[in-house]
């Protein structure tokens, strides 16, 4: 398939454009500075702001489906509004095209509670990005990580800088953080699993933990002892302003995450672990992994990964249809899904060369 990947220069972006192109896709690269490119060859640089629909139309009407990764918390407080106008810019440059598919990875986080700002201005690109003609699959995630990822480096930074912490009482929170190598399977996996066009899911890892949780194991994992003191009377605010002078993560970044934390993150509809049923990687492994300590799965890998798996999916779509009679021999995905064998990506796997070209 030919696609386009928004966000291609991003911590998400980067790691996807070269399993696509390993799955066999022609990948086009939307980035607002080509000169700055430093992915793979293969893919096709686009020079373009999704601000400015004229500078990628030409790629989306080249192209079957698009992956839409594009944030703006880097660019200041008014954020959200840059976020509205960017996903109603794309969505309209989509207009005319034959563009089919569009996937867009979002924020995990109950509709029901009082979402944090960032969270709710994903939710709402979430919805603009639903009204165009092409069929949206969404994932939403809550911290992913990985090198390279601002959520995961406000921890490891808290946890390598402070070994005590004062915190509010959201880091009791609970949270579903993932590895960055299974988002990437999840974003290559449902491009070939046609049930999965015009749905929205939920990804995590295999754990909820709370941020304390996270932030101690990250600190035995670098060998820091680490004393978290939870009090009731510090507001989120202030913890921004401390996260400030504790890490180097933009406050532009930063304060919006922060001020999310209160949101509890995890996957209550797991409807995709049944379609793309793949071993997920344990929080203290990814966690190294995005240390450099162990290294993540090679990109060859998570492309097998994905598409083995979307085969399966469809094959499982295709026996249904044709029935309800199986036999012995043939049973259901659902309840075959955790007993499959998979590429040998996990923890127990030789380590390889880290993703990219
Ligand atoms: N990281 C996480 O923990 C996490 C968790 C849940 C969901 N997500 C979602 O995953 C997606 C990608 O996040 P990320 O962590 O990869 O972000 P990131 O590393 O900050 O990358 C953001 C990307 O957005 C691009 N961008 C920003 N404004 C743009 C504009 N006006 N025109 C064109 N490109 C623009 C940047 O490209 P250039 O600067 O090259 O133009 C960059 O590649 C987002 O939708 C985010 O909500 C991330």
């Amino acid at each position: 398939m030919r696609l386009l990947v928004t966000g291609a220069t991003g911590f998400v972006g980067s790691r996807l454009v070269p399993a696509l192109l390993e799955a066999g896709h022609e990948v086009y690269a939307l980035t607002r500075d080509a000169t700055g490119y430093e992915g793979p060859d293969e893919a096709r640089v686009v020079e373009g702001n999704v601000l400015d629909p004229e500078t990628y139309k030409s790629a989306l009407a080249e192209v079957d489906a698009a992956y839409y990764l594009i944030h703006s918390m880097g660019s200041g407080t008014d954020f959200a509004e840059r976020d509205r106008r960017a996903a109603h810019n794309f969505v309209r440059a989509t207009e005319g095209t034959d563009l089919d598919r569009m996937i867009y990875l979002g924020g995990l986080g109950e509709e029901q509670e009082r979402l944090s700002k960032h969270l709710q201005s994903r939710r709402e690109v979430e919805s603009i990005l639903a009204e165009g003609t092409y069929d949206l699959t969404t994932l939403r995630a809550a911290i992913v990580i990985g090198a390279g990822s601002q959520s995961f480096e406000m921890i490891r930074q808290l946890t390598d800088r402070l070994p005590v912490m004062i915190t509010p009482k959201w880091v009791r929170t609970e949270c579903q953080p993932i590895a960055i190598s299974d988002v990437v399977t999840y974003l290559v996996g449902v491009l070939d699993v046609s049930e999965t066009a015009g749905e929205t899911f939920e990804i995590g890892g295999p754990e909820v933990l709370s941020y304390q949780v996270m932030l101690e194991r990250t600190g035995e994992i670098l060998d820091r002892r680490l004393f978290v003191l939870p009090v009731p009377v510090l507001s989120p605010k202030i913890s921004a302003y401390w996260v400030d002078l504790v890490t180097d993560v933009p406050k532009s970044v930063a304060h919006p995450l922060i001020l999310g934390l209160e949101n509890r993150v995890v996957v209550e509809d797991h409807r995709i672990e049944q379609l793309l049923a793949f071993e997920r990687t344990p929080f203290d492994l990814a966690v190294k992994q995005a240390l450099g300590t162990e290294h993540e799965p090679p990109i060859e890998h998570i492309a097998a990964r994905a598409q083995s798996e979307a085969e399966q999916a469809t094959a499982g779509a295709e026996r249904a249809k044709a029935g309800p009679e199986r036999t012995e021999s043939e049973p259901e995905r659902a309840e075959s899904g955790s007993e499959r064998a998979e590429p040998d990506v996990g923890p127990g796997s030789e380590p390889e060369p880290r993703p990219g070209r």
